[in-house]
Formats: structure tokens, C-alpha cells, sequence
């Protein structure tokens, strides 16, 4: 990492050599065109795309999040191009458990022949022989978590990590019950669900996992396709001197130490705007102001450990 580079301190996975910087890079955005929320297809600039990237990279960003059925394909084909080969450091997170159809769609690939066919393509587009990381993304539902048994599947990665394919396993889209389930199957070094400012459903799931030393990694960190606004968030940002995306990003590695976040971008620009949220200081009564921000009902009092 760059001397003197702040993100957000670091973080080791559980039971694992692999320590990441809290401020991490999503890479979702990578695919499909401006506009194009289906994730399908290539980038309108490949260039541009690995430009942000190196530039993530060179910055000290050494976790990466990212699944093959982005694009499908084409993400994990521009990070290959952009960064290959990958500096020892850098942890690629990966998915595995939906499949896209032609039309976009997004299928569940819960069979052993569809997971152990999704890690090998995660091995080729990458160019690795092992991935560090693979979260098993839960597909009852699409859009959230819904309740249904995750044995099967992940007993089918837990024998690919046996076979030496896959160093560590996380989950995704998963219920308290399925995290619980999972981890009597595998040692789960991390957990992936939707949830920022304003969608705060999974609250009281955090201190559990950081009790354990279980990473918690929000997707959707800015709001996704949906960006967070909020007049809280505006009036914390001009207070801060800041952008709101910085303030959700500031907010989100202050509110528990097993945060990483994962921003996604396609811009240079919105790239280094949100690395620089790696060392902006909440105070604690903006703080409390955006603790109050949440539209989600089930949202409850934060303990924060500072
Ligand atoms: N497990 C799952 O089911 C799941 C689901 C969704 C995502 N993910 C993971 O989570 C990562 C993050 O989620 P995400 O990328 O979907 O959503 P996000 O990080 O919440 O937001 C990305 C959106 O915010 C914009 N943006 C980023 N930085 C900005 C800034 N500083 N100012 C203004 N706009 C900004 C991006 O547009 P620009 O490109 O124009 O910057 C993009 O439209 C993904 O990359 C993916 O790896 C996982």
C-alpha cells in the first residue's frame, strides 16, 4: 500500500492471513453501458474501466469485490486485464449461486453442477487457481432475504474448498437463520447483505458478527441503483465540508469496526471521492442525526465501539 495512505484502517478474516483495508472497491458497476442497470454487457469504455481499477489499486484498495454473473463475465475479464498479475495482497471477493439468463434475468444456480461450474469460471476469467473468498449469494428471493435451507449448496463449496479451489467462504442475501445454518456447515469469514443509511433491516445482525470477528460487507453501501438522498445526509455533508456519498461511507466505517465497504463506481472521479471518506470523522452528534436517518422500521439503537 502507498505510505502514509488512510483506509479506514484494516481488517483480517477470520481463521485467515488476509488482512484488507476497510475501504474496499465494489465492481459491479463495471458492466453494461451508462444507464444500463441490468449489469449486462460490456462497459461503453473498457479503458476507462480499468483506469478505476489501477487507480483503486494504486491507491491501497486490496479488496475487491465482484461474482462472474456480472456482465457475465466481462467484470472479472477486466479486472484479469487491469490488474494482472495481482499484486499479493489484494483479496478478490467473488459469488457465486445466480446465473443470468438471455434476457438479463437473474436465475438461481443452487445445483452442484451450476456452483462448481460457476467457481471454475470464476478461476479462468480471473486467471487464478484459487479464489480467496466466495460468498454464497441466496436466491430464494432476488431482492432480499428470504427463509430456505442453504445445506445443500454450500456443502457443495464447502468440499470445493476441501479440493483446494477455495480458500474461504462467505454468504450473501441470508436470513439470521441461514447465517446460523452456515456456520455449522463452514467456518464463515464473512456476510453480505443489503443495507446502508437508510436500509437498516439487518441492524442488530452486525454486533453479533462482529462479536465473532465476522466481517459484515454492505452491498448496495450509497443506495445502488436507488442513490441515498436524504436532507439529513445533505445537511450532515455541507457541515462536514463533504459529499453526502462520503458522509453514508464515513458513517457506515463508523458505525461498527467489521464494516468493509464496497462502493461501486464506473468514474474516476466519484473513485477518489469515495477513498477520501476513508478518513473523514463523524462527530458524534451528526452521528446520532444519522442514526435517525433509517426509513426501515425494524432498525434498532446502535452500540458503537470506539
Ligand atoms: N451480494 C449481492 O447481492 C450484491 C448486490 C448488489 C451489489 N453487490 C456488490 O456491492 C457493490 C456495491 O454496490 P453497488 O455498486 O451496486 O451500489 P453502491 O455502491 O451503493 O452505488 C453505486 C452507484 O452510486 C454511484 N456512485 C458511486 N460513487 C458515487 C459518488 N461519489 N457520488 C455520486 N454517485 C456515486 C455509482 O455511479 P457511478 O458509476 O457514476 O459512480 C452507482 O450508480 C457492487 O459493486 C457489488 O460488488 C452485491
Amino acid at each position: 500500500m502507498p505510505q502514509g495512505v488512510n483506509l479506514a484502517g484494516s481488517f483480517t478474516l477470520p481463521g485467515s492471513s488476509h488482512s484488507v483495508n476497510r475501504m474496499g472497491y465494489g465492481a459491479m458497476q463495471l458492466a453494461g453501458r451508462d444507464g444500463n442497470k441490468m449489469v449486462w454487457g460490456p462497459p461503453r469504455d473498457v479503458e476507462a474501466a480499468i483506469a478505476v481499477l489501477r487507480e483503486a489499486v494504486a491507491s491501497g484498495v486490496n479488496h475487491i469485490d465482484n461474482a462472474d454473473f456480472y456482465g457475465p463475465h466481462v467484470t472479472n475479464q477486466i479486472i484479469r486485464k487491469a490488474l494482472f498479475p495481482y499484486p499479493g495482497d489484494l483479496v478478490i471477493v467473488t459469488k457465486v449461486g445466480a446465473l443470468r439468463g438471455e434476457d438479463g434475468s437473474w436465475i438461481p444456480g443452487f445445483s452442484r453442477e451450476e456452483l462448481t461450474a460457476a467457481v471454475h469460471d470464476n478461476l479462468r476469467n480471473l486467471g487464478l487457481d484459487v479464489l480467496d473468498v466466495v460468498n454464497l449469494r441466496s436466491m430464494f428471493s432476488v431482492q432480499q432475504p428470504a427463509e430456505g435451507s442453504i445445506e445443500a449448496p454450500l456443502t457443495v463449496l464447502a468440499e470445493l474448498q476441501q479440493k483446494g479451489v477455495i480458500r474461504h467462504i462467505g454468504v450473501s442475501n441470508v436470513t439470521p437463520a441461514q447465517i446460523a445454518e452456515a456456520r455449522r456447515i463452514v467456518p464463515i469469514v464473512c456476510v453480505q447483505n443489503h443495507y446502508n443509511l437508510a436500509h437498516r433491516a439487518d441492524d442488530a445482525l452486525i454486533a453479533d458478527l462482529a462479536r465473532d470477528g465476522i466481517a459484515w460487507v454492505p452491498f448496495f453501501p450509497l443506495g445502488g441503483f436507488s442513490p441515498l438522498q436524504s436532507g439529513t445526509l445533505s445537511e450532515a455533508a455541507s457541515r462536514l465540508h463533504a459529499t453526502p456519498m462520503q458522509v453514508a461511507l464515513a458513517w457506515l466505517l463508523q458505525r461498527s469496526p467489521n464494516i468493509l465497504v464496497i462502493p461501486g463506481t464506473s468514474s474516476l472521479e466519484h473513485l477518489r471521492e469515495n477513498l477520501k471518506a476513508a478518513t473523514l470523522q463523524i462527530p458524534a452528534k451528526v452521528l446520532a442525526d444519522l442514526d435517525a436517518v433509517s426509513t426501515q422500521d425494524a432498525a434498532v439503537p446502535i452500540a458503537r465501539h470506539e
